[in-house]
């Protein structure tokens, strides 16, 4: 079973959003079964599932310190790709999750848009260092993908797209 989650420091960015998209997407797609899982205590994807016509992709609630647990059982049950919502700050029990991922792309001409070239907040420096400590911190066998890009540019959101397929396809090939 794939894990994919959708984490960020900063609240409002779009998480849970993201998450119940790809995993309607990914299921479409063929990668299922797929579930969706929300460590939010405050629960915000359970009012959308229910009002949903059909229930797949599956729902569970989960919590950072059951979701090791979780996953565990839910591969079990045959599920082949699981999408995990959290809570706005990642939390040191997530850590070790994250931390298998399995690819990262990396921006190098900022994470946001105040963050470009020549912008407010524009910091190669402290960009270079996040990317560095990044590399450091992640398995070695983990590939990390720097792009030449803002995350906002089209180039950026492109490359993530067709890698996230490439994974989704090669899931569908597993047995
Ligand atoms: N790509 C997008 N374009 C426009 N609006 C978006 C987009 N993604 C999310 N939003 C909107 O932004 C708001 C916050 O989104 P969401 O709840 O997904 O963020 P979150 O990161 O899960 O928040 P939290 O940190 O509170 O859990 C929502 O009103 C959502 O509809
Ligand atoms: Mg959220």
């Amino acid at each position: 079973m794939r894990v994919i989650v959708v984490a960020s420091h900063k609240g409002g960015s779009g998480k849970t959003t993201l998450s119940a998209h790809l995993a309607v997407a990914a299921e479409r797609a063929g990668a299922g079964p797929v579930v969706l899982l929300d460590i939010d205590p405050r629960g915000a994807l359970i009012d959308w599932w229910e009002s949903r016509p059909d229930h797949v992709p599956a729902f569970a609630r989960s919590s950072a310190e059951r979701l090791t647990n979780d996953l565990e059982l839910l591969r079990r049950k045959g599920y082949r790709l699981a999408i995990v919502d959290t809570p706005p700050a990642a939390s040191e029990t997530i850590s070790p999750v994250i931390g298998q991922a399995e690819l990262v792309i990396v921006p190098t001409r900022g994470l946001s848009i105040p963050n470009v070239p020549g912008g407010a907040f524009w910091d190669p420096e402290a960009d270079l260092a996040f990317l560095q400590s990044l590399t450091l911190d992640l398995r070695k066998d983990i590939p990390v993908i720097t792009i030449e890009a803002n995350i906002n540019d089209q180039v950026f959101s492109d490359r993530v797209a067709d890698e996230f397929l490439a994974m989704i396809a090669e899931n569908r090939s597993q047995p």
